[in-house]
């Protein structure tokens, strides 16, 4: 089994706030990128690496953790989407429509070495492929005005789509393609696939592997990086 890695860190972190995106944040010694980088750095089965940066953005250049093997460049677009589909058009020129692709998002640094292992073993063997993801676990409510609850969702059946997630180049590719030229804005691979009637596979993933969001996020990805042997 052999992959492409592209890794979306085009954004301008909205939420987060700060002087600087948020993948280039501090985290344990390094910035949170290199930590998203990590667990791939050391899989012999990633046979290349796409980095998409905004465009002009060259601070990537100077980190260690971007350094060992050689790391592709492109430049992103205004949305997710746009930036994962430079990167597809960089990987065609190298891979074939069959090969396999993991988009990992540049905010998420704590993936772990074994939910890897998990989603590449149980997505090579689906016909559409697979994404990490976590089974809601609390009561969910759906808000009305001023916040007051409206109703109690049933949470049966519902997952946080986390990343990677995997697809093979051309399927993904041409879900992307149609999913823009029919103006949608796919927030994830999975659901440009979706909207192709494809049933993409949901692999249970640890919580751990959260997407930096706020400065919070940071605080608890500092405690999994330092007190968690299995991360990298
Ligand atoms: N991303 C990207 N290109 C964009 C927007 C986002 O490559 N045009 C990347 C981000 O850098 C991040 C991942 O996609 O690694 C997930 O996006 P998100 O968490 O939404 O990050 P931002 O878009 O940077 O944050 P915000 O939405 O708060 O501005
Ligand atoms: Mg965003």
């Amino acid at each position: 089994m052999r992959y492409w890695l592209v890794v979306p860190a085009a954004g301008s972190g909205q939420s987060y706030g700060g002087d600087q995106p948020k993948q280039y944040a501090q985290l344990a010694g390094r910035t949170v990128l290199e930590w998203a980088l990590a667990p791939f750095a050391a899989d012999s089965r990633c046979v290349g690496r796409v980095l998409v940066t905004a465009p002009g953005d060259e601070r990537w250049r100077a980190l260690p953790g971007c350094a060992g093997g050689a790391i592709l460049n492109v430049p992103g677009g205004i949305e997710r989407v746009h930036s994962v589909c430079n990167a597809l058009r960089a990987v065609a020129g190298c891979a074939g429509p069959q090969e396999w692709v993991l988009v990992h998002d540049a905010a998420r640094p704590c993936l772990l070495r074994a939910d890897l292992d998990r989603l590449l073993a149980a997505g090579a063997a689906h016909p559409v492929g697979a994404l990490l993801a976590v089974a809601l676990s609390d009561t969910l409510k759906r808000a009305g005005e001023g916040a007051e609850v409206d109703a109690t969702v049933a949470r049966g059946g519902l997952w946080r789509a986390l990343t990677p997630q995997m697809f093979r180049l051309g399927m993904l590719t041409t879900a992307l393609d149609a999913a823009l030229a029919a103006g949608r804005v796919p927030t994830d691979e999975s659901q440009a696939l979706e909207w192709q009637g494809l049933r993409p596979l949901l692999v249970p993933g640890s919580a751990a592997n959260l997407k930096i969001t706020g400065a919070a996020d940071l605080a608890l990805a500092e405690a999994y990086l330092t007190r968690c042997d299995a991360l990298p």
